[in-house]
């Protein structure tokens, strides 16, 4: 018996050690701690010539801010959104989705197989006509989390040279919305290239493929359902594969940024010269690109002369796939659900601030954990060509064309075109699609998405919304008007916005179209009566017709504060 004993106890000690190093690796980092704001090396020129803080550097704006100032402001519901972005595509073609039910996101708590989370990317170039079209391929991209109430928004800032990280809070029927610029250095914990981030093939975590689809349908309250916030159910896989690319495109802008500017010099004006003569080449015709040509030989003298001693890393946008299903079947599932415990519904994170929330989540395993640092995909040196094909990308098809015709159809006058611009245009500044467009046609093309004189200041996020206490009449205006009034990118429709209930109220008793725009009982059936407000294809005026009495009054009492000047 003792003898036995003696066997026994390190038999078990070895099977228990052994329980503990095969059980499922876990990663340590938390985001909490991760997201510090990291102080940008002051050295590099990109640095210093692109904001490093949350908002956008002053006069410039994300594109997604344009695009609804241009649209009259944020429309609800979701569906109503994408309709707005697909408009903007002369195709119409919806734009590339896939849903995720159990994803790796910040708010993944908050998606499951009814609510998945839903992604959006934009993947399209409008022709030039007249104007310089609207090219946002690789630079629009959102991601929706219905039971957060909350869209994540990842789009392209054109003059400020990088992506802006944004949040429409608050987004649920009859609700206020918010767009704020997201704290950035939250984010880019997860989309550490300062873009987008996505996972590789076979993308087993969205709906493009079948059983994650299946899940999906077995879900929806609606057994007949076909789609969710206007996103098929099933997609194919080709969904998820596009989705990927123009994440890559993305990623490749910031880097196209920093071998622009830290790849030349501060003082390599020349070398910005060259490179865009070489980046107009390859795009008029890549197939017959020489790279060992000596005019560029001659180019990459030029950018050796500054280009940092360490490279320019092209951060990895790629996660590793997950396939949280097979996580959960056979051996395998059984002995993982010995370790980790399952995420409860509603748990963690119910807003991109409550990192505590998300820390307190189970943690995945450090490969899969789009937390840990990954290594950059590749690292260009100054004997690489890179940002020649970097700089060509900025370039739609269109733009080519436009070009050539400005110039006698000869790709020889734009390249000399470009050896006469004045130095000036290539100043250590961010590069810029539209700028160089507009040199090189010598003439200042209009263009939808630059000029912020019309638009309402960014907002960051954290400002907390407007407590009613001193002026009841203004939660007349909160449940009918602010939705679309107050934050509203379009400086001339936010006329409810104040930090204040004085300032609110002052706003909107400057505001003397308002008296107008209730007086249901005189415009309404006459030509006037598309002004009246709320529109009729909102949720607020369904509220409005369901309130009765209630909303009657309430209309006198916001007409009584708007001093009359009939203005309509
Ligand atoms: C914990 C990691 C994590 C954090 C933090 C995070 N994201 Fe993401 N995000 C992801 C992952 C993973 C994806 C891609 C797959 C998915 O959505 O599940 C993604 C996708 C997105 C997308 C869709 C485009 C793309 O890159 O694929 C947007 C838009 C987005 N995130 C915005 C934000 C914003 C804005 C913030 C900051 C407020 C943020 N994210 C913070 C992990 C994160
Ligand atoms: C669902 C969004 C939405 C809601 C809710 C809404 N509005 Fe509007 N409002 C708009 C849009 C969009 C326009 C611009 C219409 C146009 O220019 O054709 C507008 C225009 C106006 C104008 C005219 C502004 C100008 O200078 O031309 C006034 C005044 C106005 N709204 C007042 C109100 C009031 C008061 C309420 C609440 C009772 C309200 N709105 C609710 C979307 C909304």
């Amino acid at each position: 018996m003792k003898k036995r004993w003696r066997l026994l106890v390190p038999a078990l000690a070895v099977m228990l050690a052994l329980l503990w190093w095969l059980k499922p690796e876990q990663n340590s980092l938390d985001i909490t701690t991760l997201a510090k704001p990291v102080a940008a090396p002051a050295s590099a020129l990109s640095a210093r010539v692109i904001a490093q803080g949350d908002l956008p550097a002053p006069g410039t704006r994300s594109l997604f801010d344009h695009l609804l100032a241009q649209n009259d402001g944020l429309p609800y519901p979701f569906e109503k959104l994408v309709a707005l972005i697909r408009a903007q595509d002369p195709d119409a073609s919806a734009p590339v989705s896939v849903l995720i039910p159990q994803g790796r996101s910040l708010l993944k708590a908050q998606a499951d197989a009814a609510h998945p989370r839903v992604l959006l990317a934009a993947d399209f170039q409008a022709a030039n006509a007249g104007s310089l079209g609207i090219a946002p391929r690789g630079q629009l991209f959102l991601g929706f989390v219905e039971k957060a109430n909350e869209i994540e928004v990842l789009s392209y800032n054109e003059a400020g040279g990088r992506f802006e990280f944004q949040l429409v809070q608050n987004y649920c029927a009859g609700c206020v919305p918010r767009i704020v610029y997201a704290r950035r250095a939250i984010c880019t914990t997860c989309h550490q290239g300062g873009g987008p981030i996505f996972p590789q093939r076979p993308w087993n975590e969205t709906n493009g493929q079948a059983a994650t689809a299946e899940t999906i349908r077995q879900h929806m309250a609606s057994l007949k359902a076909e789609a969710y916030q206007g996103v098929p159910l099933r997609q194919p896989l080709a969904m998820p594969e596009r989705f990927d690319q123009l994440t890559d495109m993305g990623n490749f802008l910031p880097v196209t940024q920093r071998l622009w500017l830290d790849g030349c010099g501060e003082k390599g004006n020349d070398c910005r010269r060259g490179l865009l003569r070489l980046a107009l080449q390859y795009a008029d015709s890549p197939g017959s690109f020489d790279t060992a040509s000596a005019p560029v030989s001659a180019w990459l003298a030029l950018q050796k002369r500054w280009f940092p001693a360490a490279g320019i890393a092209v951060p990895e946008s790629d996660l590793f796939n997950r396939d949280p299903l097979s996580e959960r079947q056979g051996l395998k599932g059984w002995w993982h659900g010995l370790w980790v415990r399952d995420i409860t519904p509603g748990e963690g994170a119910r807003d991109n601030e409550d990192l505590e929330a998300f820390d307190r989540l189970p943690k995945l395993s450090a490969r899969l954990d789009p937390l840990t640092p990954r290594p950059p995909r590749q690292v260009i040196t100054a004997a690489d060509p890179d940002a020649i094909y970097g700089v060509a990308a900025l370039f739609t098809a269109s733009d080519l064309d436009t070009l050539l015709v400005r110039h006698g159809h000869s790709l020889d006058r734009v390249l000399a075109r470009v050896d006469a611009l004045p130095d000036s245009v290539f100043a250590p500044r961010p590069v810029s699609r539209v700028q160089l467009m507009n040199a090189l046609l010598g003439q200042d093309q209009s263009y939808c998405c630059l000029d912020t004189s019309d638009m309402s200041p960014p907002q960051a996020s954290g400002v907390p919304p407007l407590k009613i206490v001193t002026q009841p009449v203004l939660r007349h205006f909160e449940r009918y008007c602010f939705s679309c009034h107050r934050g509203n990118p379009a400086a001339r429709l936010n006329f409810m916005a104040g930090a204040t209930e004085a300032e609110v109220l002052a706003n909107i008793q400057a505001k003397s179209e308002i008296r107008d725009a209730l007086d249901w009982e005189r415009y309404e059936g006459t030509d006037k009566a598309s002004q009246l407000m709320p529109p009729r294809d909102s949720v607020q005026y369904r509220h409005w017709q369901q309130d009765g009495e209630k909303a009657r009054k309430a209309r006198e009492a916001m007409r009584d504060v708007v001093p009359g000047l009939f203005s309509f």
